[in-house]
């Protein structure tokens, strides 16, 4: 999880929508192929979370297929945009077209007991 006062992410500049936005932007995350289905992703997503609680801010990401059950499940809520880059342009044959959905969650207040 890094930090940005001003989301410099060029997904983000193309949905134009959080140009201005103070959030915490969630990068890749990755669990070893061998290790998935653990928890691990879980326990990554929800330590992203706990910072961007402490400050207040709204967390965005650019979810894989792969990952977009588990983030919508942990709390990425809102789908803010889609991209779709056709990888066999710039790079091995083979991957074809992928998409990625920018995710938002808006921060949780926590109630005192
Ligand atoms: C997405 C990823 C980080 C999840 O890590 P994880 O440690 O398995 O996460 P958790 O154990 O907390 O959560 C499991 C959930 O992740 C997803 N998942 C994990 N492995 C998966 C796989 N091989 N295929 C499809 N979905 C998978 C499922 O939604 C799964 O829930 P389910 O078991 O109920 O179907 C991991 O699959 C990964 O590294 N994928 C490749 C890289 C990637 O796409 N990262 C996200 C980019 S933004």
């Amino acid at each position: 999880m890094i930090h940005l006062p001003q989301i410099e992410s060029p997904g983000v500049k193309v949905w134009g929508r959080l140009t201005s936005a103070v959030v915490s932007v969630l990068t890749l995350i990755g669990t070893h192929p061998k290790h998935e289905r653990r928890g691990a992703g879980t326990m990554l997503i929800r330590w992203g979370f706990a910072q961007a609680d402490k400050n207040q801010e709204r967390c965005y990401v650019d979810s894989s297929n792969v990952g977009y059950a588990l983030y919508k499940r942990c709390g990425f809520l809102e789908d803010v945009g889609k991209m779709s880059v056709d990888l066999d342009q710039y790079g091995p044959q083979g991957l074809g077209v992928q998409t990625w959905v920018a995710m938002l969650r808006e921060p949780q207040v926590k109630t005192s007991d």
